[in-house]
């Protein structure tokens, strides 16, 4: 078997910058699950070229075919779970692991970031694997979603409330604590990494932003340009399965030539 090929390596000074950063914060979007074989939204082939938001992501959409919208919800969770972490995921985990704080901000609602180690993760836009009843708000468990027949919605063994998932949709406001989180890490980091997501949907597309104008060095990690590219300090092109793991092993060098590696 040939010797797996090294990982690209990063721009210098962005791994400088990592190496004497206080806290870094770091914000995905569906991009790093793409190599996890999950679709973006955007891209040529992504969720919303094939589908209307308007019909499975907002709680009108919702309540006029409950039915329709679980089992969407049924069929990305059914993905998901053939789905695992890629490099992308694992690398973060590790970059976690050498730096003195670091935030996870995601727009990804499909637990991936979690399964590959990393702590600290802030989930802007809520869970898919999460599910409760739009009445009394109780969690639902997947035995409830099982029972999902044909043309009946699924519904709260307790009151008989409609089960949604607890994912953002279309309209709605974002978890007030996780945005204020996200935001108070994007003000404090002295380095931001912005990977794989388009930043078109604000809230989230803001954080970047604000970042920068505090004072963050602030690098794009992403196969294509963004609605951001033009203000970051530092573009990282190509697949981010690849290049974050190629981040992660330099910092690791930096910090093994550093004659006092675990202190800042
Ligand atoms: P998008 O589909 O808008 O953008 C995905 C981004 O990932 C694009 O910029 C791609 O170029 C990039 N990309 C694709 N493959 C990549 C790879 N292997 N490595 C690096 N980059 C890659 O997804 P998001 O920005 O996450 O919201 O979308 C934001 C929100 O819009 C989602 O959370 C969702 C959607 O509507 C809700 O559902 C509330």
């Amino acid at each position: 078997m040939s010797e797996p090929s090294p990982s690209p390596r990063p721009p210098t000074e962005l791994v400088e910058r990592l190496a004497g950063a206080d806290s870094v914060a770091v914000l995905t979007g569906a991009g790093i699950s793409a190599e996890s074989g999950i679709p973006t939204f955007r891209d040529e082939d992504g969720l919303w070229q094939q589908y209307d938001p308007s019909e499975l992501a907002t709680m009108e959409a919702f309540l006029s075919q409950p039915d329709v919208v679980q089992d969407w919800y049924a069929h990305r969770r059914a993905i998901l779970e053939e789905a695992g972490p890629n490099d992308g995921h694992r690398a973060l985990a590790r970059l976690e692991a050498m730096v003195p704080s670091f935030t996870c901000i995601t727009q990804n609602v499909d637990n991936l970031h979690q399964e590959a180690g990393t702590e600290h993760v802030i989930e802007l836009h809520g869970n898919i694997q999460r599910n409760y009843c739009v009445d009394c708000e109780e969690e639902a468990s997947e035995s409830v979603l099982e029972r999902l027949e044909e043309g009946e919605p699924a519904r709260c063994p307790d009151c008989g409330g409609l089960i949604r998932p607890d994912v953002v949709w279309f309209g709605e406001a974002l978890p007030r604590e996780a945005m204020e989180a996200a935001q108070a890490a994007a003000r404090s980091a002295d380095v931001f990494l912005s990977v794989g997501t388009s930043a078109a949907v604000h809230p989230a597309a803001g954080l970047p932003v604000t970042a920068r104008r505090r004072g963050a060095y602030l690098a794009e990690f992403n196969v294509d340009t963004t609605e951001i590219t033009d203000l970051v300090d530092e573009v990282v092109r190509g697949p981010a399965g690849e290049t974050l793991p190629g981040l992660a092993d330099a910092l690791e060098s930096a910090d093994s030539e550093s004659p006092n590696p675990s202190g800042r």
